[in-house]
């Protein structure tokens, strides 16, 4: 083998090992992520879970039943909730809502609940909802986001 030949096996393999080290390194980062978001996402919807017992389900009740047309509305697929955006459903949880036809109104929470308790909440309520009324809900949302970035 003449000193060419030996230089280009000797390039190729470099570029081996380097494509060897980059793929190790993508797979240790990768390894990290999902487990600890998992773990974060587990974890706050663990909590909205507790919540939701605690301050709405006396109310508002579960997974399943209700109708339409109740009041209070049942905030799973048979309800209207995800018809509105997070930013709406995060207002009307913190600050209450009373439409004044009805009789009964929906309580402030502002003094009892954080904004992260309450998108664990609302986290946990999507968990009810089917994948289309999930999707609309979200593009709706995001339109919201875009107004208010100015988009
Ligand atoms: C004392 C009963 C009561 C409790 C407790 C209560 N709500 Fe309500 N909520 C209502 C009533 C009644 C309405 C409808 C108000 C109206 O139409 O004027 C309502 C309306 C809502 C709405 C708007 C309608 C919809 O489905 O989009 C949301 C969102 C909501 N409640 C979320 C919650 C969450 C989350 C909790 C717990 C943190 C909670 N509520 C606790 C009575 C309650």
């Amino acid at each position: 083998m003449d000193a060419s030949k030996v230089n280009v096996a000797i390039r190729r393999l470099l570029i081996l090992i380097e494509i060897v080290l980059c793929m190790l390194l993508i797979v240790s980062c990768s390894a990290g992520q999902p487990d600890s978001k998992a773990t974060a996402t587990a974890q706050s919807l663990a909590k909205g879970t507790a919540l939701y017992g605690q301050y709405c389900m006396s109310c508002h009740g579960g997974s399943t039943g209700g109708s339409l047309t109740d009041i209070p509305p049942p905030h799973n697929a048979n309800g209207h909730t995800w018809h509105h955006p997070d930013q709406q459903l995060k207002d009307i949880i913190l600050n209450g809502l009373d439409l004044s036809t009805d009789s009964q109104k929906m309580p402030a929470f502002k003094d009892k609940l954080s904004n992260s308790d309450v998108l664990n909440i609302l986290e946990y309520i999507k968990t009810w909802w089917t994948p289309e009324q999930r999707q609309f809900q979200a593009a709706a949302t995001k339109q919201i986001t875009d107004y208010e970035n100015g988009k």
